[in-house]
C-alpha cells in the first residue's frame, strides 16, 4: 500500500490539476510551488516590437488583481516575453509558459503566441492569494479561425461597448471579428462617395424606424480596427448584398431592384452596369479601411426578394439577353461580378452558404456554412474545395435561446436532417461547448479545409448591452473551448468547474449573464415584447 502512495506523490508532478484556464491548453502540468505576485519585478522581453503587451500586460495584472509592478526597473524581472526561432515553425497562436517561485517565462515563434500566452497567465492568476501556481503550459489552437459576428444593423452598439466585446474575444483567444454593419434596418459604414447611405440609411433599427442615424465614421473604423489589431484580432466588414439591401436602397433608390410584399427593396438591382459601379466604389473605400483583406459579401435569403426582378423589365431583359433561365443564375451573375471586384483588389470574397452555387474561384473564398439543415451545402463547399468557417444556427447562433423558459430569442423547430446530427430548438452552453465534433459527420469534420468556427449573435431582439451579455456568456466561454482546444482535450465535467470560476469573474467585472447552474440568479433580460416567434 505504502507503494502505491510513493508511487503517487512521485506520479504526481505529471497530473494537471484543474487550472482555470477557458480555452482548455494542449497540455497543462501543476507543481507545488507558487509565485507570489507582490514579489513582481519588471516585465522583460528580448524584443523592442514587444513593449506594448510588456506594458498591456502590466495593466492587466492590475486590473485583474490591484497588483503594481513592484520595481518597474528591476534588472531582474519577474515575468519575461521572449520570441524565439524553432527548428520547426509553430503554429500561430501556439505558446509555452513556465511559472515557478522564481517568476514567469512565456515563450513563442509569433507575438500572437505570447499575446495568448498573457491571457494564459492573466487567468491563471489567484486573485484572492494574489499567486500563482507552478505550471508548464504548452498550448496550441486548433482552429485558426476562431470567430465571431455580430449584426449592428438590426441595433446599433458603438464603440465603447465593441471595443468590451474585443476584449472579451482576446481573453478567449479568438481572432476573427466578423463585423455585419449593412442589413435591412440599418447602414452603419460611412461611405465618403455616398454619404446618404449612412445619413439616410443609418436612420432606424429593427424596433424603431425613426431612430437618429447610427453609424461608424471612417475614422472611428481605424480606431477600432487598431485596437482589436493590438489583440491579434482581424475586423472583417460584411457589405450584404444582393440582399438585405433596404436601407442602402433607402438611400439610393436607382439602385434597387424593386419590391416584394413583405420585403420592400430588399435587392440591389443587377441590370445596371451603374449598379456594379457604385457597389465596386463602395467595396473600395471598405477595402482601404479594413487591412485583413478580407471582404464579407453576404449572399444569403436572397430569395426573399428576389422575384421582384421578374417585374422590371430591365432586368428581364438582361435574362433574355444572358439567356439566363430564372432570377437566381442572374444572382450568380451579379455575385460573380462582385467577387471578382473583391479579388482585383487583392482581397478575399467570404460569403454565406447559400453563394457556393456560384462558381466563386476557390482559393480567395471562404464560405460561412450556416444552415444547418442543409448539411449537403457544406459537403458541396467541401467538394469544390472552399476553405469553410463552421457556423451553423444550431448551435452557434447566440440570439436563439439558451434556457427552455426563456421567451425571447429564436428557437427553431426540431426536424431532424440526416447528416447533422443537433437537433432541438434552442442553443445551450453545452451544445455550443460539444460543437463540432459530436454534431458532424466524421468526413466533413476531418477536412483540412473546415478552417474554424464562429459564433454569430443578430440583434432583432437585442436592444440593451445587458441583453447583449446575457445572450453572449457564457456561451462565448463555451465558443472558445469549441474553437481553441482538441477534441481530446476537452471535458464536459472540468469545463463546467471552470464556468463556475468565469461566471464569479463576470460578477466581480459588473458583465451581466444567463448562469446554468442557477438559472434563478439573473432573469432573463427581454428588450422588446416578443411579437412573433422568429423560426427562420
Ligand atoms: C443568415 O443568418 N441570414 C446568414
Amino acid at each position: 500500500m505504502k507503494k502505491i502512495f510513493a508511487l503517487f506523490f512521485m506520479l504526481c508532478p505529471l497530473f494537471s490539476m484543474a487550472q482555470n484556464i477557458i480555452p482548455q491548453p494542449s497540455s497543462i502540468v501543476t507543481n507545488k510551488g507558487e509565485f507570489d505576485l507582490k514579489e513582481a519585478t519588471q516585465i522583460g522581453y528580448n524584443d523592442k516590437s514587444l513593449a506594448w503587451l510588456a506594458k498591456y500586460l502590466e495593466s492587466q495584472i492590475y486590473l485583474t488583481c490591484k497588483v503594481k509592478i513592484k520595481h518597474p526597473n528591476g534588472v531582474h524581472p519577474s515575468f519575461y516575453l521572449r520570441l524565439k526561432k524553432y527548428a520547426n515553425r509553430e503554429p500561430k497562436g501556439s505558446y509555452k509558459l513556465s511559472a515557478n517561485a522564481g517568476g514567469v517565462l512565456i515563450e513563442s515563434d509569433n507575438k500572437e503566441g505570447l499575446f495568448y500566452g498573457v491571457q494564459s497567465l492573466l487567468q491563471l492568476i489567484n486573485i484572492h492569494t494574489k499567486t500563482i501556481s507552478e505550471v508548464e503550459i504548452n498550448d496550441a489552437p486548433r482552429y485558426q479561425w476562431r470567430g465571431f459576428m455580430l449584426d449592428e444593423s438590426r441595433h446599433f452598439f458603438g464603440k465603447e461597448k465593441v471595443k468590451q466585446l474585443i476584449d472579451l474575444m482576446a481573453r478567449y483567444k479568438l481572432n476573427k471579428f466578423h463585423w455585419h454593419l449593412t442589413d435591412s434596418h440599418g447602414w452603419r459604414l460611412q461611405i465618403k462617395k455616398y454619404p446618404k447611405l449612412t445619413t439616410i440609411g443609418g436612420i432606424g433599427n429593427f424596433t424603431d424606424s425613426a431612430a437618429t442615424a447610427q453609424y461608424y465614421t471612417q475614422a472611428d473604423i481605424r480606431e477600432m480596427v487598431d485596437y482589436a489589431k493590438r489583440r491579434f484580432i482581424d475586423v472583417i466588414p460584411e457589405i450584404d448584398m444582393p440582399g438585405h439591401a433596404t436601407a442602402a436602397n433607402k438611400a439610393y433608390p436607382q439602385f434597387s431592384g424593386g419590391s416584394v410584399a413583405g420585403y420592400p427593396n430588399f435587392t440591389f438591382d443587377p441590370s445596371k452596369e451603374e449598379t456594379y459601379k457604385y457597389l465596386s466604389t463602395i467595396i473600395k473605400e471598405t477595402n482601404s479601411l479594413f487591412p485583413a483583406k478580407m471582404i464579407h459579401l453576404g449572399g444569403d435569403e436572397v430569395f426573399l426578394g428576389i422575384q421582384a426582378w421578374l417585374n422590371k423589365p430591365d432586368i428581364t431583359a438582361v435574362m433574355t439577353k444572358n439567356n439566363f433561365k430564372s432570377p437566381t443564375d442572374l444572382e450568380h451573375y451579379f455575385f460573380r461580378r462582385m467577387g471578382d471586384t473583391v479579388i482585383k483588389l487583392g482581397s478575399k470574397i467570404l460569403c454565406w452558404d447559400e453563394a457556393v452555387e456560384t462558381n466563386l474561384p476557390a482559393d480567395k473564398t471562404i464560405v460561412f456554412w450556416w444552415r444547418q439543415n442543409k448539411p449537403q451545402s457544406l459537403k458541396l463547399a467541401l467538394s469544390k474545395n472552399y476553405q469553410v468557417v463552421l457556423c451553423p444556427r444550431l448551435p452557434m447562433y447566440f440570439d436563439f435561446v439558451q434556457d427552455s423558459t426563456h421567451t425571447s430569442g429564436r428557437k427553431w423547430d426540431s426536424t431532424t436532417v440526416a447528416g447533422y446530427h443537433l437537433q432541438g430548438t434552442y442553443n445551450t452552453v453545452q451544445d455550443v461547448y460539444n460543437f463540432p465534433d459530436k454534431y458532424l459527420d466524421g468526413q466533413d469534420l476531418t477536412s483540412k479545409n473546415i478552417i474554424g468556427v464562429q459564433a454569430n449573435l443578430w440583434t432583432e431582439t437585442v436592444g440593451t448591452e445587458k441583453r447583449l451579455d446575457y445572450l453572449l456568456l457564457p456561451r462565448m466561454a463555451a465558443l472558445a473551448e469549441a474553437t481553441w482546444s482538441a477534441e481530446s482535450n476537452k471535458n464536459e465535467g472540468t469545463f463546467n468547474d471552470k464556468l463556475k470560476a468565469e461566471i464569479e469573474w463576470y460578477k466581480k467585472t459588473g458583465l451581466y449573464y444567463y448562469n446554468p447552474f442557477n438559472p434563478a440568479e439573473h432573469p432573463e433580460v427581454v428588450d422588446f415584447a416578443p411579437k412573433k416567434q422568429i423560426k427562420d
